[in-house]
């Protein structure tokens, strides 16, 4: 299968930043282990600060691929332009939250997203992008 990770604002600062709640392994260091993981799988990565930039990625490039892994930070809470991108795509996309936003401050209980995706998985660390990965691999192309 080809799959795209695509990470928004901050998440280049995975390991360094907030590590009480966003651990201390970098998302390049994590990147590694799953191409091992899944050797037969073309895993591309894409990580921008900007929401266009991942707009246009969903345009672009998603219909190169087979599903999306998408963890948009905090653009997850704020952004109905990201939701019209993934509306106006093909592929299927699966929301990722390291952490359990449930768990949060209340403005982060609020997903753009959820209800465009094709499911969500949150709250389980880095492994939340596997266990997409594993869901994706499940659905029925
Ligand atoms: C996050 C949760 C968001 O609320 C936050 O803004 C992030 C990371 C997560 O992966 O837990 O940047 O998406």
């Amino acid at each position: 299968m080809k799959l795209l990770i695509i990470n928004g604002p901050n998440l280049n600062l995975l390991g360094k930043r907030e590590t009480s709640i966003y651990g201390s392994v970098t998302f390049e260091a994590f990147l590694t282990q799953l191409h091992l993981k899944y050797p037969e799988d073309k895993i591309t990565y894409f990580q921008s600060n900007c929401e266009g930039e991942i707009i246009n990625q969903l345009h672009q490039q998603a219909k190169e691929v087979d599903g999306v892994v998408l963890n948009a930070g905090a653009y997850t809470h704020t952004s109905l332009a990201i939701a019209d991108a993934i509306k106006a795509i093909d592929t299927p996309v699966v929301e990722v939250h390291i952490s359990n936003v449930h768990k949060r401050e209340q403005v982060r209980h609020h997903s753009f997203l959820s209800s465009v995706c094709c499911g969500v998985i949150l709250g389980f660390g880095l492994d939340s992008y596997r266990l997409a990965i594993e869901a994706l691999k499940g659905l029925k192309f």
